[in-house]
């Protein structure tokens, strides 16, 4: 029997990929290409699986030219790169890497959270720059411990950055969609509505989904509500904010800094107000970028291409209502 042909358009370790190979026939696109920019008429009307990154998009225009699609295998936990209603009318498994980057990614929050209070990359620069040695020691700065941090977003990793945040001994609050009964059980967060939220919280960190709802449901608003003292924090996703509302706040001194992993456009233009800003930390969309992490997410992706395509039940499905259609 002919092997399935399946698209590799994400960094694929060696023995992956030969056990990929093993099974299937691969064919490659560019990370970050369009199937429809790379693969000829006849390769996509035969593609069958396809392991992408989430700079991929599946759109119903796109499922419309892979109608032997039967399986998107995400290599990432977020999938706001897929049109997923389009994809479960079109009996297309989406699949993703959840749970293996949630310590990665809530390592990253808390990071961002100490730099900004403890001012290290300036404290750095200070130091590298002999300011040190020509003005004396720099300004203090503030305790992280102690402090109140609120998380709009209360899954897994939004769980894992709470308990991180209880070894500093910092108050922790939560707002989610849903009730997290376990985390306040375990005395890891208290509810409170959104609101309250930001106005309480001396760090917000994000933690939602990019959805139509979220879209650009953090704005000045929110920024207005926040503390002057307060430090902003995303490690989820650029697009649940309003940038230009995070700049002209942070510009008009309405939060006191803000710590972005993820931005609007990535790579994030160098010529971006936040780039000059001295209480911006920036990273390059890394809170998963750990080789241990992304072996394991590769490797999660990898076992739900297969699984779905030899019709054993994937580990993470996003769309469980097609998996038996498949
Ligand atoms: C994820 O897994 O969603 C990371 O943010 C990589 O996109």
């Amino acid at each position: 029997m002919a092997k399935p042909k399946v698209v590799v358009s994400a960094p694929l370790p060696a023995d992956l990929r030969e056990r990929v190979e093993a099974e299937c026939e691969i064919l490659e696109v560019p990370v970050g290409v369009s199937p429809l920019e790379k693969l000829t008429q006849d390769e996509l009307s035969s593609v069958e699986g396809y392991l992408t990154t989430v700079r991929t998009k599946f759109d119903e225009e796109v499922l419309k030219k892979l109608p032997s699609l039967k399986v998107v295998s995400n290599f990432a936990v977020g999938y706001d790169n897929v049109d997923v209603d389009a994809a479960t009318n079109a009996n297309v498994l989406i699949c993703n890497t959840p749970k293996v980057l949630d310590g990665a990614v809530a390592d990253i929050a808390i990071g961002l959270m100490l730099c900004l209070t403890r001012d290290m990359v300036n404290g750095d620069a200070y130091v590298r720059d002999g300011s040190w040695a020509a003005k004396g020691a720099p300004a203090l700065t503030s305790d992280m411990r102690g402090k109140t941090l609120g998380l709009l977003g209360m899954g897994r990793i939004g769980r894992v950055v709470a308990k991180t945040a209880k070894a500093f001994d910092m108050r922790v609050l939560y707002h989610n969609r849903n009730r997290c009964d376990i985390s306040e059980r375990e005395g890891l967060a208290e509810y409170c509505d959104r609101d309250t939220l930001f106005s309480e919280s001396d760090f917000l960190s994000v933690h939602v989904p990019l959805t139509e709802e979220t879209q650009g449901s953090i704005a000045s608003r929110e920024f207005k509500l926040m503390k002057s003292s307060a430090y902003f924090i995303n490690t989820a996703r650029g697009g649940v904010v309003n940038e230009q509302d995070l700049i002209d706040a942070l510009e008009a001194n309405e939060i006191a800094g803000a710590g972005l992993d993820v931005m609007v456009k990535e790579p994030l233009p160098a010529d971006s107000p936040l780039c000059k800003m001295k209480n911006v930390v920036l990273q390059a969309h890394v809170g998963s970028g750990t080789v241990e992490t992304r072996r394991a997410m590769i490797q999660l992706a990898v076992d739900n291409l297969l699984d779905a395509l030899s019709k054993n039940k994937p580990e993470a499905m996003v769309n469980p209502e097609v998996w038996g259609q498949v």
